[in-house]
C-alpha cells in the first residue's frame, strides 16, 4: 500500500500547513477590510527567488478575499498566453456577477462597451464580439492604455456601485510584456484616483521590481513591494513538523537541525526533502540517519527537476555564463567579474547577460551585480558533467 505522505512539494501546491507568513496576511487582511469597506488601497507586489512561495501566499490571500466579499480573479501569465484576454475574461465575469443589481444596471451597457473595445483592438484572436466590419472600426482604439484605463474605470465604477470591491491576483508579472505592464500600471493608478474599490495583488521574480519602476516612476508609490525570503528557522521547523503532527510522528533536535540546514529553510526544497525523508522511514521518530540516508535522493530529484528544466533552457553561450558566475565563487557578483572569469569585456558578454534576464533565470540584485533566481542553483551547476572550470 502507498503510504500516505502529508508534504507537497510542487509549484503552487498548498501546503497543509503554511509557515511563516503570518505578518504578512495580517497585514493585508486589514488591506481586504479597507477595501470591503469601499476605501481605495494600494495594491501589493511581492517578489522573491523561485520555489520561495509567492503562489500558494497570494493563493491563500485569495481564499480570505472572497470570504469577504471580494470579487476575486487569478491570473497567470505565461510567456506565451495573453494578459489582455484574461483581463478582459475577468472584467466579463464580474459585470455578469454584479449586473442583477439595479443600483449597478445603468453601468453595465458602458464598462461592455470599453471591455469590448479593448478585445477588438488588441486580442486579434478573440470571438467572443461578432461585429461587422463597421462596428469594429467604431470601437477600434490605438491606445492599449487608453483602452484598459477605460476597462478599469468602468468597472471600477460597477464596483463602487454595486459595494462589491475587487481583487485580480496577477501571478508570474515578470511574463508580462513591456507595454502590457505599463497599460496595467496606468490603468490602476487611474481607477485609484477615482477611488475605486479595486487592487491588485501581483507575484513575480525579483525582477520585476526593476520592471515596474522602469515602466513608470509613480509605480513605487502605486503599489507595496514586499520580498518574500526563505524561512528563518523557527518557520521551517513548523513546516517540517506540523504536516505529520497527525501522524504521531517527530523529528529529533539534530534531524530538525540538519533539513534546515540542507534545505536552507526554502519552503520548496522543505517539502520535497521531507516528502523523501518521510517516504522512506517507518519510524515515529525520525533521527539524523534517516536524514543522511535521504540526501543523495534528494539530490536527485531536484537535478532531475526543479533546477534541470532550467538548466535545459540555456544555450551555450548561456551556461559558459553561468559557469563564469559559479566560478566567482560568492554570490552575487559582479559583470565585470564575469566578463573577467571568461575572458570578454563586458559589453560583449551583456547580450547574455539580458537573455538570461528575460528567461527568469538570473536577475540584478543591485545596480551591477547579479545573482539566480533559483536557490542554490550554484550547487547543481557544479554537479553538472559538463560544468567547466575557469
Ligand atoms: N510558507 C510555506 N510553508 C510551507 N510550505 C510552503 C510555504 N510556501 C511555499 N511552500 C511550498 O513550497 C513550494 C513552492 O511554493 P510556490 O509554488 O508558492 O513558490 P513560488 O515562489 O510561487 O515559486 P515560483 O517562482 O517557481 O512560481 C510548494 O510545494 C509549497 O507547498
Ligand atoms: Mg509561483
Amino acid at each position: 500500500m502507498t503510504k500516505i505522505n502529508p508534504y507537497r512539494p510542487g509549484a503552487g501546491m498548498k501546503p497543509m500547513y503554511l509557515a511563516g507568513r503570518e505578518d504578512e496576511i495580517s497585514e493585508v487582511k486589514q488591506i481586504f477590510d479597507a477595501l470591503s469597506m469601499q476605501i481605495p488601497v494600494q495594491s501589493i507586489i511581492y517578489s522573491g527567488l523561485r520555489g520561495v512561495g509567492k503562489t500558494v501566499l497570494i493563493n491563500e490571500l485569495y481564499t480570505i478575499a472572497e470570504s469577504k466579499g471580494i470579487f476575486c480573479r487569478h491570473i497567470e501569465i505565461e510567456e506565451k498566453q495573453d494578459f489582455i484576454a484574461q483581463i478582459a475574461t475577468c472584467a466579463q465575469t464580474f459585470l455578469r456577477e454584479v449586473s442583477m443589481k439595479n443600483r449597478v444596471k445603468h453601468l453595465i451597457a458602458k464598462s461592455i462597451d470599453s471591455i469590448k473595445s479593448l478585445v477588438i483592438s488588441f486580442d486579434p484572436n478573440d470571438s467572443t464580439f461578432s461585429l461587422s466590419l463597421q462596428e469594429r472600426d467604431l470601437y477600434k482604439s490605438n491606445s492599449l492604455t487608453q483602452s484598459l484605463t477605460d476597462v478599469f474605470v468602468n468597472i471600477g465604477s460597477v464596483a463602487l456601485a454595486a459595494e462589491t470591491p475587487l481583487c485580480f491576483f496577477i501571478d508570474e508579472i515578470q511574463y508580462m510584456k513591456s507595454h502590457e505592464l505599463s497599460s496595467l500600471i496606468a490603468a490602476l493608478h487611474r481607477s485609484n484616483q477615482m477611488g475605486y474599490p479595486l487592487m491588485v495583488i501581483g507575484a513575480g521574480l525579483p525582477k520585476i521590481y526593476k520592471m515596474l519602476s522602469d515602466e513608470k516612476s509613480y509605480s513605487e508609490r502605486l503599489f507595496m513591494y514586499k520580498e518574500i525570503g526563505s524561512l528563518n528557522n523557527e518557520q521551517a521547523i513548523d513546516a517540517i513538523v506540523y504536516p505529520v503532527k497527525r501522524f504521531n510522528v517527530s523529528y529529533t533536535d539534530k534531524a530538525l537541525e540538519k533539513i534546515i540546514d540542507i534545505t536552507k529553510g526554502y519552503p520548496y526544497f522543505i517539502q520535497q526533502f521531507c516528502q523523501i525523508i518521510y517516504n522512506n522511514t517507518d519510524n515515529n521518530t525520525i533521527v539524523e540517519k534517516d536524514i543522511d540516508n535521504s540526501i543523495n535522493n534528494f539530490f536527485e530529484v531536484l537535478d532531475s527537476g526543479f533546477f534541470k528544466v532550467r538548466y535545459e533552457r540555456c544555450s551555450e553561450l548561456d551556461k559558459k555564463f553561468i559557469f563564469a558566475m559559479v566560478h566567482c565563487g560568492k554570490l552575487p557578483c559582479t559583470i565585470s567579474n564575469i566578463a573577467m572569469n571568461m575572458n570578454k569585456t563586458v559589453k560583449s558578454i551583456s547580450p547574455t547577460r539580458a537573455q538570461l534576464i528575460n528567461k527568469g533565470l538570473i536577475y540584478a540584485v543591485r545596480h551591477s551585480e547579479l545573482d539566480f533566481t533559483v536557490p542554490e542553483f550554484d550547487g547543481f551547476i557544479k554537479r553538472q558533467s559538463d560544468f567547466i572550470e575557469y
